[in-house]
């Protein structure tokens, strides 16, 4: 092998990766959503193809170049997205949940644009709760020994907030980077630390969402035995 060309480790695989940032439309031109680009999502696609992996690639709201050599499914909201996993996880032997999925979505969708209404207070926003795709996917695994992978950006107490939400979410393992002024949204580079059910830690230094995508490979080839 050439060098900086990888050992295809993910050969005859079926990955999915999620990737980019939920909308929830509230009417026709207005959706409540996040600042997640897809790009951590796109590089872990990437990276799965070149080590040889099919991939499935479900991408919400991105506006990034297709990658070569893998299968995209294109959704919006969170109710779409749950869908499309879970029909692409049926045959999976690992699924990345690195798209920012919302919690809530509005209660009820206008049909028509929401106007103001003269001398009117707005009416508060009704919200309710989103499923959460990543606790179902690691509850009901639909193969054995299949690895899910989760990602979490947290402010404050990383790793202990990490540590409880693995647990709470029953993954396999959980991608923590610590969301600043100059990390995370848009950028081009990433710093993590991957938390195992086992109990494990790999610290992934600051550099690009490749190396960080690499290193969840890693840890997944390592789990699929
Ligand atoms: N996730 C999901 N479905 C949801 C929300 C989150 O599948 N409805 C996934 C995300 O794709 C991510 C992981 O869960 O891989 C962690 O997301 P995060 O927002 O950190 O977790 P939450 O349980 O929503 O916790 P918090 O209240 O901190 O937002
Ligand atoms: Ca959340």
């Amino acid at each position: 092998l050439a060098r900086g060309v990888r050992e295809p480790d993910l050969a005859g695989r079926h990955v999915v990766v999620s990737a980019g940032g939920t909308r929830e439309p509230l009417d026709p031109v207005r959706f409540l959503g996040n600042r997640s680009s897809g790009k951590q999502g796109y590089a872990l696609a990437r990276t799965a193809a070149a080590r040889g992996a099919r991939v499935t690639l479900v991408a919400a709201n991105t506006h990034l170049a297709d990658p070569a050599g893998v299968d995209i499914v294109r959704v919006g909201t969170a109710v779409q997205l749950r869908e499309a996993v879970l029909k692409a996880a049926a045959d999976a032997d690992a699924v990345v949940m690195a798209a920012a999925v919302a919690d809530f979505r509005p209660a009820e969708y206008a049909a028509g644009k929401i106007k103001k209404k003269d001398g009117q207070e707005p009416e508060p926003l009704v919200l309710v709760r989103n499923p959460d795709i990543l606790a179902e996917i690691s509850a009901e695994r639909a193969r054995a020994g299949q690895v899910i992978v989760g990602f979490a950006a947290e402010t404050d107490d990383v790793l202990a907030n990490g540590r409880t939400k693995l647990a709470r979410k029953g993954c396999d393992l959980l991608v923590v980077n610590e969301v600043g002024e100059r990390r995370t949204f848009g950028s081009e580079e990433n710093e993590a630390v991957v938390l195992g059910a086992d109990g494990s830690e790999t610290p992934v230094p600051y550099g690009p969402k490749e190396a960080l995508a690499e290193t969840v490979w890693d840890l997944v080839a390592e789990r699929l035995g």
